[in-house]
């Protein structure tokens, strides 16, 4: 290894001279008008990637490996094991589908900059609506099938879809999601409904795009109910468009502390070269070889590694219709790495929590031959030293933690497989990846020592490939991000920096869960829960889980003369979390209580509650307005 490709050269040469960096790492992309340079920060805080320069995120993943001979070469291996169905889709056909679909879009009136919202399960058709809606220089939005339709609607009025790209329906192991009764339902509580819904028909589902339809005429609503099929017959294939590095690919929503969800933004050419970077350096993935990310095409990292940075690299991807247990057994992974010849497995903690309580001692893997698996990749939760031993005896591979967020769009820290494999401990994804700039600071923006703990910020400017604003609302960008600490992008996390530069992250600072490695926000289940009309005031809390990494755990006080039992309460809150955020909340717990902490000023004391229920020691907050309330909070929140 030349002292180039070492991890300490190259992140320092990231940071010192961002421009070279990302200008050489942009040579890797098929450009229309090449960059000629990197950063632009002429409006800061707001920086922009390769301003000058012009691309086709779409061509760059399928069409161009196409003409480079790999025509043949599966993109997309479909295994779902709900069906029990295992189907390759090579380069050329996908071409061709995408092609396609991008000429139904446009039929339907679809332009550069428009936005097509994409709620579909993991089926390769969510493939094809995302590059179809980048062939066209449009804008997808993917929202996770696990949400209600009101997370949908909030989703819709945000974006403001041209098209809405659907399929009948999802399998989960113990039902059918219908998709059709969720857009319409979504569309009714929207203001600004669709010009076309168009529906890739599965079967098995009980609403028809035609059910759908009729009611739309009869509700005298001018939307289009289109079938998939039919779509693409009436339409002639599309070429790809000319855009801007820095215009909009997709906007990908995610929780805040408020239920008001943040609709990042990620741009064409800065994520381009993010993905194609961080396959080769950090997943060691190259054209060629196989990566399945058991992740949904709902989330970033599925947007990141089941899409675009497998085929940004011409590498073969692997989509996965099925749970890690259950499908039929806690083999399942095994199986489909054996089946697919994955190089990598990239997945979230709690996966392997599930296969490891299912089968401790992993006695499924010797059915299987997982020989070309070189290296798993965990993120979404922090890897606890626990699984990551387990993980590490039973697979004999490494077993790499990355952590990152939606925002970022990669891994902010990671061990660099492809650059400078170096040692892994336990508890930390490892070190800063070349082009984060990160340091713990102390709450006055003070960098804390090596070994101490504060918050985790990137100074400015973040690489490419990281969220530049948040959708039609650079002030909330720079109000939730960049105000915190003076130059730098505040990620919400807390944790430290030891004396090797490895880096530990404890947790978020905010109201931000993660449950089962899917982030959801506090503040809207509070929402939900302050809604009945029974609850004076309310707080849900994470609370730590063995399997699901946290789950939400909500503490209600009621209204004076309310009527109701703790049961009946309960199973109506829980009802309506289910009915208002969707079942993936897994919000199954709710006691009342006597008062909640709150400081002299009303604001809930949600950290201190934490600290309880954690069992952690905890200093009484010297604002709190009523001491005597934790006492009896003790009683409950220890008692579980
Ligand atoms: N559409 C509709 N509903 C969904 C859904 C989807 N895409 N995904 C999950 N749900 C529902 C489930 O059916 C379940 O409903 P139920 O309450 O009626 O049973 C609920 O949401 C909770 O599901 P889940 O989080 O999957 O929990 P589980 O207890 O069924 O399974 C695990 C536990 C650990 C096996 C599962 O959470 C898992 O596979 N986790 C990995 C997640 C992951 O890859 N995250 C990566 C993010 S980067
Ligand atoms: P999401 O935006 O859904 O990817 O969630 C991002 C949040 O998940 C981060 O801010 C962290 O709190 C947490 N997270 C993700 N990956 C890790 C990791 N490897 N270690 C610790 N926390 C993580």
């Amino acid at each position: 290894m030349t002292e180039h490709n070492t991890y300490a050269s190259t992140y320092q040469r990231s940071v010192e001279d961002p421009e070279g960096f990302w200008l050489e790492a942009a040579e890797a992309i098929d450009w229309i008008s090449k960059p000629t340079r990197a950063l632009d920060d002429s409006n800061k805080p707001i920086y922009r990637w390769f301003p000058d320069a012009t691309l086709n995120t779409c061509y760059n993943a399928v069409d161009r490996h196409v003409e480079a001979g790999r025509g043949d070469q599966p993109a997309i291996i479909f295994d779902s094991a709900m069906q029990k169905t295992h189907r390759e889709i090579t380069y050329s056909q996908l071409k061709d589908e995408v092609a396609l679909f991008a000429g139904a879009l446009a039929h339907a009136g679809v332009e550069k900059g428009d936005r097509v919202l994409i709620y579909m399960p993991m089926v390769p058709q969510a493939y094809v609506a995302m590059l179809a809606t980048a062939r066209l220089g449009a804008v997808h939005s993917v929202v996770f099938g696990g949400f209600a339709p009101s997370e949908l609607a909030t989703r819709i009025d945000d974006c403001q879809p041209k098209v809405i790209v659907t399929t009948s329906g999802g399998l989960e192991p113990k039902r059918k999601i219908e998709y059709i009764p969720a857009v319409e339902k979504a569309i009714e509580l929207c203001t600004s409904a669709p010009a076309t819904v168009i529906v890739h028909e599965r079967e098995g589902f009980e609403t028809s795009l035609q059910d759908a339809a009729g009611r739309a005429a009869a509700a005298g609503q001018e939307i289009a109910w289109l079938d998939w099929a039919e779509a693409c017959s009436a339409a002639e294939p599309a070429d790809p468009v000319e855009v801007a590095a820095t215009d909009p690919l997709y906007i990908l929503y995610t929780s805040g502390t408020t239920g008001t969800p943040k609709g990042v933004v990620r741009d064409n050419g800065g994520h381009a070269v993010a993905m194609i970077w961080s396959m080769k350096n950090i997943y060691d993935i190259s054209a060629g070889e196989t990566m399945w990310t058991a992740s949904d095409v709902g989330w970033v990292v599925g947007h990141s590694y089941i899409v675009y940075g497998p085929l940004l690299a011409g590498a073969t991807s692997v989509m996965y219709e099925g749970k890690p247990i259950g499908t039929p057994d806690a083999g399942a992974f095994w199986r489909v790495i054996q089946d697919s010849s994955a190089k990598v497995l990239f997945t979230a903690p709690t996966a392997l929590r599930a296969i490891r309580k299912a089968d401790p001692e992993a006695d499924l893997l010797a059915n299987y031959d997982i020989s070309s698996l070189k290296t798993l990749f965990v993120a979404g939760e922090r890897l606890d030293p626990e699984t990551y031993h387990w993980a590490s005896k039973q697979l004999g591979v490494p077993v790499v933690d990355n952590w990152w967020q939606t925002e970022t769009g990669w891994a902010i820290c990671a061990n660099m497989r492809g650059l400078d494999p170096m040692n892994i401990k336990p508890g930390s994804p490892s070190v800063p990846v070349p082009g984060y700039n990160l340091e713990t600071l102390d709450p006055f923006g003070e960098k804390v020592a090596p070994g101490e703990e504060g918050n985790l910020a990137i100074k400015l400017p973040l690489p490419p490939g990281c969220l530049p604003t948040l959708w039609g609302n650079d002030e909330r960008f720079v109000s939730s991000y960049l105000t915190a600490f003076d130059g730098y992008y505040a990620t919400g996390d807390s944790g430290y920096i030891d004396e090797d530069g490895y880096v530990f992250v404890m947790g978020r600072t905010d109201d931000v869960i993660n449950v089962s490695g899917h982030r959801l926000s506090t503040g809207a289940m509070e929402q939900v829960l302050a809604a009945h009309p029974a609850v004076a005031e309310c707080a849900v809390i994470g609370i730590s889980d063995p399997l699901k990494g946290q789950k939400p755990a909500g503490y209600v006080v009621l209204k004076s003369g309310a009527d109701i039992t703790q049961e009946q309460l309960a199973s109506e809150l829980v009802a309506s979390v289910r009915d208002k955020i969707g079942a993936v909340a897994d919000f199954k717990d709710v006691q009342i209580v006597d008062a909640l902490p709150k400081t002299r000023s009303g604001k809930i004391l949600r950290k201190t509650m934490r600290q309880i229920a954690a069992g952690d020691d905890f200093k009484v907050p010297s604002t709190i307005e009523d001491a005597s309330v934790l006492d009896n909070l003790m009683k409950v929140l220890r008692a579980g």
